[in-house]
């Protein structure tokens, strides 16, 4: 090998320089994304301007974010990267629930409410109850679980994207279940709606000819001690987004009818006074290993 860099040997000049590197792992990692990054270059060959246009990418996705606007996971998202990285991490038992996306839009802190609140607090969306449990690998019910549950109003917004516009943690809540694992909890149908498109990522799925919906969901987080977190959605079968969300989050298992009800079909406990849509998931969780 040439002592100095060529185009031939161009990977193994770079890597011969992590000869000093003394974190395995990290040096694992970049002699990986070397060895990948200078064959993606050789394949494309790219013009300088095509070069620099990437930079220009590169840069102004991170300087659009900043502590409430992620461009990068967004870049990541609708790459399918963050869904790779998600299965590859989360590799689940028949039983266990799927995880999919965390997204962007998770806020920390919402108030833990009693079984059977509502969280929508604006008032738009069509009325909507899910109701389930939560359950082990056994199928027995998981007591003292927490669900986290956000979603969009029924205009498609998170609130943390309407400040003063929507009341704060519009949307958002906790739910503990008791001895029986069941949670139900009241809320608006949820809508599909773009990401935000503002921005380089935005540009980015344009000129790829791709649109930017995600199909309508509601996501959770389910803790329980003892078990594996799951971080997930449950989704609106029959969206029109569904076979083609813009971060590929949907997944067979988390697909779930919403079926309308009268006020006349509602559960006692549950003091609804006209029609609503009805989602029943159960979610399973995993032993901590
Ligand atoms: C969301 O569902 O909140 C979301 C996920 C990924 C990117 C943007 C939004
Ligand atoms: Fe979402």
């Amino acid at each position: 090998m040439s002592k100095y860099f060529t185009e031939a040997n161009s990977e193994e000049a770079v890597i011969a320089r992590l000869e000093n590197c003394d974190d395995p792992r990290f040096k694992e990692v970049m002699v990986s994304a070397i060895r990948h990054l200078h064959a993606f270059v050789k394949e494309v060959e790219p013009t300088v301007e095509e070069w620099t246009q990437a930079i220009q990418f590169l840069t102004a996705t991170g300087q659009i974010c900043d502590n409430k606007r992620q461009e990068w996971i967004l870049a990541s998202d609708t790459l399918g990267i963050s869904m790779l990285v998600d299965a590859i991490n989360h590799r689940k038992p028949p039983g266990s629930t799927e995880s999919t996306v965390l997204g962007p839009f998770h806020v920390e802190g919402a108030q833990e409410l009693a079984m059977g609140s509502d969280i929508c607090k604006d008032g738009k969306g069509e009325p909507c109850v899910v109701v389930g449990r939560v359950l082990d690998p056994d199928g027995d019910p998981v007591k003292d679980a927490i669900l986290d549950v956000w979603q969009t109003n029924g205009d498609g917004f998170y609130d943390v994207q309407q400040p003063g516009l929507q009341p704060d943690l519009n949307l958002r809540g906790k739910f503990r279940t008791g001895a029986d694992g069941r949670y139900w909890l009241r809320t608006v149908k949820p809508v599909s709606y773009p990401i935000p498109t503002d921005g380089p990522v935005g540009k980015m799925l344009e000129k790829m000819g791709r649109h930017a919906y995600r199909p309508a969901h509601i996501h959770f987080i389910v803790s329980a001690p003892g078990f594996e977190p799951v971080t997930t959605h449950i989704f609106l079968e029959g969206d029109e987004y569904i076979e083609s969300d813009a971060v590929f989050g949907v997944k067979d298992s988390l697909v779930v009818p919403f079926v309308q009800k009268t006020a006349a079909e509602t559960p006692e406990e549950e003091t609804l006074s006209g029609p609503f849509w009805r989602a029943d998931f159960d979610f399973g969780l995993k032993q901590e290993s």
